[in-house]
């Protein structure tokens, strides 16, 4: 495995530094945008805004998903003007890069002063109470990867960003949990419509089979997604906080199907088929869905945002 050294790191932090306006010298608040909340960044002031291609920042490896694009933005959030830096398109592990490569950003954001994360995703629910176009605000996670060492934190710890056995039992910040319900509630999200529950994902990129979506839920995940997680573990072992967000783009199936031996046998009148097991066939996830769901949803989460931004900056 290759690890990315301090160096590099700050070889990033000074090239961005020399090329921003001193206002974007300190920005403590930073925000990765999913699916959907790519919008977020045409909505701010686009006077002040500077942006960066990842492409070019020393350090940056791009991002390859469609419906996502690549670039680092510097703008004023809500009505406050709150200073924010934003990931637009992520980086994700089914793209080939390693975790370390994913978050790398996570650790620019810090050394260019960020306290207070953001981590917005679409996901897939496998809790049955919820439907597509909820929001969820991460209360906890579970990462069968990280545990398993998909982990950005292995390799020589960079002391300058946290300790080498950084607890997360508490990753996702209680304060900023409440003030996403606030900042929803007040901008007219229906309190059915936003949830509250546990994250898992996977590397992908494909979406899981019926056998792993039952194993997830059965462990205590309410929702499934492919990133988040190891940006979260690079932003709190530096010590940011941080507030997730999830968007229901999708159910998962956890169905255990037809069954085909019952279906076979009630054909050759051997036994009646007591089958309501739903058609697996017909109800597969896909990529353009989530792209619909998440479209569908994206100016109430752009409002939810700029509203967070605000009472964060009242804090
Ligand atoms: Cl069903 N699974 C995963 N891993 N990620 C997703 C999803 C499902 N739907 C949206 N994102």
């Amino acid at each position: 495995m290759v690890f990315i050294s301090e160096t590099t790191y700050n070889c990033s932090y000074n090239f961005l530094k020399e090329k921003l306006p001193a206002h974007f010298h300190n920005v403590r608040l930073g925000i990765i945008c999913g699916s959907g909340l790519g919008g977020l960044v045409d909505t701010i002031d686009q006077s002040s805004k500077v942006e960066f291609p990842y492409g070019d920042i020393p350090g940056f490896v791009t991002s390859t998903v469609s419906g996502h694009s690549g670039k680092l933005v510097f703008g004023y959030l809500g009505e406050l003007k709150t200073p924010t830096v934003f990931m637009v398109g992520r980086i994700h592990l089914y793209e080939g890069y390693s975790p370390q490569e994913c978050t790398f950003p996570v650790r620019i954001m810090k050394l260019l002063g960020v306290e207070t994360l953001v981590v917005t995703n679409a996901c897939g629910a496998l809790n049955p109470e919820f439907k597509v176009g909820d929001l969820m605000v991460i209360n906890d996670h579970l990462s069968l990867a990280a545990m398993a060492s998909q982990n950005p934190l292995i390799g020589p710890n960079i002391e300058s960003f946290g300790p080498r056995f950084p607890p997360v039992s508490d990753a996702y910040t209680y304060a900023l949990r409440k003030l996403a319900f606030r900042a929803a509630f007040e901008t007219g999200i229906s309190k059915d419509d936003i949830r509250e529950g546990v994250y898992t994902y996977s590397s992908g990129p494909m979406y899981e089979s019926r056998s792993e979506a039952r194993f997830l839920k059965e462990i205590g995940a309410d929702v499934v997604g492919m990133s988040t997680v190891h940006e979260v573990l690079v932003a709190r072992h530096a010590d940011m906080k941080v507030l997730g967000l999830s968007l229901i783009t999708n159910p998962v199936v956890t169905a255990r199907g037809k069954d085909a031996k019952k279906e076979v046998l009630a054909e050759m009148g051997i036994e009646t088929v007591v089958d309501d097991e739903i058609d697996t066939e017909l109800v597969k996830a896909n990529h353009a869905e989530v792209l619909e769901a998440s479209a569908n949803r994206a100016n109430d989460l752009q409002r939810l945002m700029t509203r967070f931004a605000d009472l964060w900056a009242k804090e």
